[in-house]
C-alpha cells in the first residue's frame, strides 16, 4: 500500500543523518490529516483491530478522562478541516459525529461509557488514519497509558504499554547514553496546553505493508534476507512517520499521533535529487543505527544498486 510520490513527505533535508529533535510548532493546531488513502487505510486498520485486538489496543482505566477529551478533539478537528466529509455537533447532552466518507454516524453522551460500544480512544482511532498514543504526565515523566496501534515500525504496544518515556526508547541506539532522550522528554513536558508540534521519523521496509509489528517479525522481517541488487528496486520502501504531539488542556495528558507514509524505491528513483539524498543518508549511517533500522542486512546490494543507477543517469 504505497503512497504517491506527489504527496509523499520526503524527510531528508541534509546529506547526513543523525537523531535530532526535528520538531516544529504547528499553526494551525492539527493532530491528524485526512489523505487520499483514507478509505483503504481505515478499512485495513479496522480489520487489524478486529483480528488482533490484543496487539492493536491497550488502555488503563485511569486514561478514560483523557480518552474522552481526545475523542471530542479529533472529531471536532476533522469536522472543522474536512467539512465536506465529516460533521460534529452537540444537541443537549448528546454529541453526533457523521462520517460521510464511510456513511457512518456515531452518537454518544459525553463521559457516559454505556453510550458507546468501544472505549472513546478506540472509537476515535477507527475514524482517523493515524496510530494514537496517550501519554499520562505524572511523577516527573510520561507514561504510555493508552494506545491504538495498527501500523508500528517493528515495535510492540503490548511491550511498551505502561512504560515511561525513557524505557520505551531503550532499544534505540545512542539516545539513552547521550542525554538526548532526557532532553526530548523535557521538551515534551514543556509543551503548553492546546499547542501541537510535529516531527518526522524515517525507516526502510522490504515490504509495502504498513503493519510491521514486532509480533509478526518472522513473517515480514525475513524478506530483508532476500534483497539483491536486482530486486531491491521492487522490494524496498522508504517509510516516513509524521508524528505530532498535542497537550490536552483539560487532563494535561499528551496525545501522540503517528501518520505513516510509504514510498517505493521504484517511484523514488524517478526523482534523481531524492534518490541521491536518500543514498547519501543511508551511506553515511553509523553501523549501530543501520543495524537498528534493519538496513545492515541489505546495505551492500542497496549501495551497489545506487552506484549502478547513478552511473547510468
Ligand atoms: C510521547 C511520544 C513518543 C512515543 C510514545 C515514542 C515512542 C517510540 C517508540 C515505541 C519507538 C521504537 C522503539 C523500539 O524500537 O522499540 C521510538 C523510536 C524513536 N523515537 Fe520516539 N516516541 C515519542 C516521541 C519522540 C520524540 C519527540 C522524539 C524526538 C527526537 C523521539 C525520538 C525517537 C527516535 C530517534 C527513535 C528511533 C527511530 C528510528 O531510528 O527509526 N521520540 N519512539
Amino acid at each position: 500500500m504505497a503512497n504517491s510520490i506527489e504527496t509523499f513527505p520526503f524527510p531528508f533535508t541534509k546529506d547526513q543523518y543523525e537523531y535530532t529533535n526535528n520538531s516544529s510548532q504547528l499553526n494551525p493546531v492539527r493532530c491528524v490529516e485526512v489523505t487520499g488513502d483514507y478509505n483503504s487505510e481505515i478499512q485495513l486498520k479496522r480489520k487489524l483491530i478486529e483480528e488482533h485486538p490484543e496487539r492493536c489496543y491497550r488502555s488503563f482505566r485511569h486514561s478514560i478522562e483523557g480518552q474522552w477529551e481526545i475523542l471530542k478533539l479529533l472529531f471536532h478537528e476533522i469536522a472543522t478541516y474536512e467539512p465536506d466529509h465529516f460533521t460534529f455537533e452537540r444537541r443537549g447532552k448528546e454529541y453526533r459525529f457523521q462520517n460521510l466518507i464511510l456513511g457512518e454516524e456515531e452518537r454518544f453522551i459525553d463521559r457516559d461509557l454505556s453510550s458507546i460500544d468501544s472505549e472513546p480512544f478506540d472509537l476515535a482511532g477507527r475514524h482517523v488514519q493515524e496510530d494514537l498514543i496517550l501519554m499520562g504526565d505524572r511523577e516527573g515523566t510520561l507514561f504510555l497509558d493508552a494506545g491504538q496501534l495498527c501500523f508500528p515500525s517493528n515495535w510492540s504496544l503490548a511491550f511498551a504499554f505502561g512504560l515511561d518515556f525513557k524505557s520505551i526508547h531503550t532499544p534505540v541506539p545512542r539516545i539513552n547514553q547521550t542525554g538526548f532522550i532526557e532532553k526530548v522528554e523535557r521538551f515534551i513536558k514543556r509543551i503548553r496546553p492546546g499547542t501541537a508540534w510535529e516531527r518526522n521519523n524515517w525507516s526502510v521496509t522490504i515490504t509495502n505493508k504498513l503493519d510491521t509489528p514486532l509480533e509478526t517479525y518472522s513473517e515480514w522481517g525475513r524478506s530483508r534476507l532476500k534483497v539483491t541488487e536486482e530486486n531491491v528496486e521492487d522490494l524496498l520502501h522508504l517509510r516516513v512517520e509524521i508524528q505530532r504531539l498535542y497537550r490536552l488542556p483539560l487532563t494535561n495528558d499528551v496525545l501522540f499521533t503517528i501518520h505513516t507514509y510509504l514510498l517505493s524505491l521504484k517511484d523514488m528513483a524517478t526523482n534523481n535529487e531524492w534518490l541521491t539524498r536518500f543514498f547519501k543518508n543511508v551511506e553515511t549511517l553509523t553501523d549501530d543505527i543501520a543495524e537498528y533500522k534493519g538496513i545492515s542486512l541489505y546495505k551492500k546490494p542497496l549501495m551497489n544498486y545506487f552506484e549502478q543507477k547513478v552511473k547510468k543517469d
